[in-house]
């Protein structure tokens, strides 16, 4: 059984019935902080398979020795964490003691039941502002906001584990800018208040939630002027985990720690993203150029030759599809699970 801690959250939930239907067994552990176990129903529906949950926090050991007991688990994936760049500002010991802490007791409760598989969900932030593409050879930098941060010390943290005891094989899964929705639309992205990110809040603005889109910045040296990133389907993704978690699993493969960029290798401006959501699903969305965000690099995408290579896995879906499978799921469920 694969224990899938944030397993209820937009990536995690994707996984979940990556899993499910390939033959895995899955256990949740969320506190849904972000989240609503609504999202596990509807995995359930789509997959005919359960998804059993345990709501809890992964700071608190108790809990998480009672599911180590009771459950035989054989692998995590670790999504659990909070991801707001901005409110990591104003809330810096609130994302240090949630990521680096409860990875940390998570660990720990680990190594006392000797499971030692685990992937990470890292961020393509801990690059910090290095030349493009980044390869898994990009040397690390120093992420701008204290969120990117935590994901940094998370990444030195399970090195310096896999330093200190050879049994472990660990997955630092370095995501570009995930996007849309399992095909059907039964589940997506449901950010809690208005959307940090660029592409819910273009759904929303679709579905007539919020009036206009704010472009932060035109004038980034890029081919539009606006910023470019790594834009990739959630499905692509999910598949990606299943494809580290196959291969941690296999005795032929050394232990360690083995990274993987999960990118598509194709940098996507903003402007470019929202004509394509205009074309795709034939809906206007109004936008207006405003001043740049703080901490926001001008471009960055992946080398995924790495994951190519070592998993077998590259993103196949296109930009039409992400752009067709966010407005369905989004335009089926206009206030989410709620
Ligand atoms: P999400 O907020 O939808 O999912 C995270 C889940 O973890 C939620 O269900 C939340 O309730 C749960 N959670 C948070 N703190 C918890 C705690 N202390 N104990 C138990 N559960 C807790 O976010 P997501 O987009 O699915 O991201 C999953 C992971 O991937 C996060 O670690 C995030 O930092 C990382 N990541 C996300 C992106 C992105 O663009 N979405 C990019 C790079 C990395
Ligand atoms: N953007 C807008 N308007 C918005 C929201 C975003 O113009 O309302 C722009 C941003 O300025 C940026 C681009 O759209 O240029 C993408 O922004 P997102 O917030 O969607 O994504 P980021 O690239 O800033 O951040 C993502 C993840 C982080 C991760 C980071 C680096 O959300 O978790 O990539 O990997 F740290």
């Amino acid at each position: 059984m694969i224990l899938l801690t944030g397993g209820a959250g937009y990536i995690g939930s994707h996984t979940a019935v990556v899993l499910l239907r390939a033959g895995y067994e899955v256990l949740v552990v969320d506190n849904f902080c972000n989240s609503s176990p609504e999202s596990l129903k509807r995995i359930e529906k789509i997959t005919g398979k359960k998804c059993p949950y345990i709501r809890g926090d992964i700071r608190d050991r108790a809990l998480l020795d009672n599911v180590f007991q009771q459950h035989t688990i054989e692998a995590v994936i670790h999504f659990a964490g909070l991801k707001a760049v901005g409110e990591s500002y104003a809330k810096p010991l609130d994302y240090y003691h949630c990521n680096v802490f409860g990875t940390i007791t998570l660990l720990q409760a680990m190594q006392a039941f000797g499971v030692k598989t685990f992937v990470f969900s890292s961020s393509a932030t801990v690059y910090g502002n290095a030349p493009i593409p980044y390869t898994e050879q990009t040397p690390t930098g120093v992420p701008s906001n204290p969120y990117g941060r935590t994901k940094l010390h998370i990444e030195q943290i399970l090195q310096d584990l896999s330093n200190s005891d050879d049994e472990w094989k660990i997955a630092l899964l370095r995501y570009f800018n995930p996007v849309a929705a399992i095909e059907t639309g039964e589940i997506g992205e449901d950010p809690l208040g208005i959307p940090n990110n660029l592409m819910p809040f273009i759904s929303q603005v679709a579905v007539g939630k919020l009036p206009e889109l704010a472009v932060f910045g035109n004038d980034y040296p890029t081919r539009d002027g606006s910023c470019v990133r790594d834009f990739i389907h959630i499905m692509d993704l999910a598949e990606g985990h299943c494809a580290a978690l196959d291969f941690l699993q296999n005795p032929a493969h050394p232990n360690g720690v083995h990274i993987w960029n999960l990118g598509t290798g194709k940098g996507i401006s903003v402007l470019e993203m929202i004509a394509a959501f205009e074309k795709v699903n034939q809906v206007k969305i109004p936008y207006r150029i405003a001043p740049k965000r703080d901490g926001d690099l001008a471009e960055f995408y992946a080398n995924p030759n790495k994951a190519k290579m070592e998993l077998n896995w590259q993103a196949k879906r296109s930009l039409e599809d992400m752009m067709r499978d966010l407005w369905n799921w989004q335009k089926n469920n206009p206030n989410g699970y709620r």
